[in-house]
């Protein structure tokens, strides 16, 4: 089975999936400037917060690469642009990490030919870098599953929402190989949908027994038992270990709360931010109403129905029971257990 991909770089353009059309179409698109990258991230073509992150230091090489200034002309623009594609999305801290990570090592170069080469070689890093610590997240994880686990997940966090295997769904994939995942339930993710698009395809194809579930079929799933354990990504996890994920994963988690189900999260470093503690001050991404009021581009509202659309929610730690990383199983206090990520982790750029 060719293995999954969310992008790859063919030598002088990228090669992306449009998770858009999943789980339909199978179609790769060709971005060869930071504006088609851009635009593929605003439109969830690419999506997932690694995978958003590797798409935006993609974004800042392809913006780049024909740059014919100085080197004293080459920072305010590399500034510029590495501002512009982290505000594209801006709650994942993955995506302002990696642009400054890519600028922070193009600061190091002597030269502007030097400087660009840099850019391309960190989204390079940052592709390999992250499947690498996602194959470590996923068998960091499987103690958590217990021995025949029946999981909830949400929203998408498999190959494609990364640079390779994914998080909790690596996990999950891992622990249905091992005999631990005896069931994966999952529930659709409005209004987008990558529960029912994404999460279905990856585990159908990987032959794990999944079934599909509204979102509002999830406290019942629990309130008959059938749930041991709720287990998701996230967009960024403050220093303290509040949650930013897909809107709605609070109420996952404060019904697991109920239901006294263990609620993990899993994530590499690259998704903590430590220049915040308190969730309360993560930017959520306020997403086109249309999302909301239209399905598959009919009304599904009557015309001119206002409409939000918060594309994230944020858990308060004291919901989190563990957040998995690639260097382990993290319990609370997170503020003193979370694993440092390393100096390229600045905030915003
Ligand atoms: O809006 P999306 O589809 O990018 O949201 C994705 C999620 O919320 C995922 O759970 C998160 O990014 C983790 S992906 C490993």
């Amino acid at each position: 089975m060719e293995e999954l991909a969310a992008l790859r770089w063919e030598g002088d353009f990228v090669s992306l999936l449009d998770q858009t059309l999943l789980p339909h179409r199978t179609a790769w698109r060709r971005i060869a400037t930071q504006e088609e990258m851009e635009e593929a991230i605003r439109r969830l073509q690419v999506r997932g917060a690694p995978a958003v992150g590797i798409a935006g230091a993609f974004a800042l090489y392809l913006g780049l690469r024909g740059f014919s200034g100085s080197r004293d002309e080459l920072v305010p623009a590399l500034q510029g642009t590495a501002r512009a594609v982290a505000a594209v999305r801006p709650t994942a801290v993955n995506l302002a990490w990696a642009v400054n990570r890519a600028v922070a090592a193009a600061h190091t170069c002597p030269t502007v030919p030097a400087a660009v080469a840099s850019l391309l070689k960190t989204a390079l890093d940052l592709l390999q870098e992250d499947r690498e610590h996602n194959s470590r997240l996923a068998a960091n994880g499987l103690p958590i599953l217990g021995k025949t686990c029946r999981a909830m997940t949400y929203c998408h966090t498999g190959a494609i929402a990364t640079g390779g295997h994914g998080t909790a769904l690596a996990i999950l994939r891992r622990g249905w190989q091992a005999g631990a995942v005896a069931h994966v339930y999952i529930p659709e993710t409005r209004p987008l949908l990558q529960g029912a698009r994404l999460t279905a395809w990856e585990l159908k194809r990987a032959g794990v027994a999944a079934t599909l579930v509204t979102d509002n079929a999830a406290a019942w799933l629990m309130s008959q038992g059938r749930v041991d354990l709720v287990l998701v990504g996230a967009d960024r996890i403050t220093a303290r270990g509040d949650v930013a994920n897909k809107i709605g994963t609070l109420g996952l988690a404060i019904l697991a709360r109920h239901y006294e189900i263990p609620f993990y999260v899993a994530a590499t470093r690259s998704t903590i931010d430590w220049s915040l503690a308190d969730g309360g001050d993560i930017p959520i991404e306020m997403r086109d109403p249309r999302e909301v009021t239209h399905f598959s581009g009919r009304a599904v509202a009557p015309a001119r129905m206002p409409a939000l659309a918060p594309a994230f929610d944020v858990t308060p730690a004291p919901l989190v029971t563990g957040i998995i990383t690639e260097l382990g199983v993290h319990r609370p206090p997170f503020a003193e257990t979370l694993p440092r990520a390393d100096p390229g982790a600045l905030a915003s750029p």
